[in-house]
């Protein structure tokens, strides 16, 4: 399986003909040279609704006639703009033709604000991903503090191959946090997300990784637009 990050929480998996991008948000993100006419998937999957995660969502549903894959008040609030949505909750996996999709907490908030006028519309809850696609599991931990099930629920019920965690503090954990969650899941690979897009969540993503290293863990950072083989 190729993943491919662009910055912020954007994440592309991709494997044989089949491919989707978690919270692609693209317009506006600094750390990305890709532009929405460029990624072609057939699923897009958010992780709540704030700006730098639902980015450029509507967009590549339209163009791609991808499924949104998201959580059931924001999965409302999606088909309500006109893109095809797949509604789930925090609970047991769906089926699709990639694999599977499992939501699992992120303890955050999750809202669409509109500045002109003001208005927040609340979008249920916020989400993290566990993904089974092409014999690996994948652990998207969405905008998150740390949080024991981690260890007790996420962690000792699943073999993560890659896991996802937010470094940048302020808004989710910062990387001794993200070291203790890693340490908890206990995932082969770990990426830090979600760091350096904007000066308040700057980070240095390789002390990152090797603090994971001296707790016997392997990281790896990834840098915007780059891909690996997993
Ligand atoms: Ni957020
Ligand atoms: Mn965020």
């Amino acid at each position: 399986m190729k993943i491919r990050y662009y910055g912020q929480s954007a994440v592309q998996l991709s494997h044989r003909n089949m491919s989707l991008i978690i919270d692609p948000f693209l317009t506006g993100n600094p750390l990305t040279q890709v532009k929405p006419r460029n990624i072609h998937v057939q699923y897009i999957l958010v992780t709540h609704g704030h700006f730098d995660h639902i980015g450029d969502t509507l967009k590549l549903a339209k163009q791609n006639r991808a499924t949104v894959i998201a959580e059931y008040e924001l999965a409302e609030y999606l088909t309500r703009q006109g893109v095809n949505t797949f509604s789930m909750n925090i609970g047991g996996p769906a089926q699709f033709p990639f694999g599977s999709v499992e939501l699992t907490q992120a303890l955050h908030s999750s809202s669409i604000i509109q500045a002109k006028p003001f208005k927040i519309t609340y979008t249920g809850s916020p989400v993290g991903f566990l993904i089974r696609m092409a014999g690996r599991t994948i652990y998207h931990a969405g905008d998150t503090g740390l949080f024991l099930d981690m260890k007790g629920v996420i962690g000792a019920r699943n073999r993560i191959d890659v896991a996802f965690l937010p470094i940048g503090g302020v808004y989710t954990m910062n990387p001794p946090q993200a070291v203790q969650a890693a340490k908890w899941v206990r995932p082969k690979l770990t990426i830090p997300i979600h760091y350096n897009t904007f000066p308040v969540i700057r980070q240095n993503p390789n002390r990152f990784v090797a603090s994971l290293r001296k707790n016997g863990l392997r990281g790896v950072v990834l840098n915007p637009d780059q891909s690996m083989q997993i």
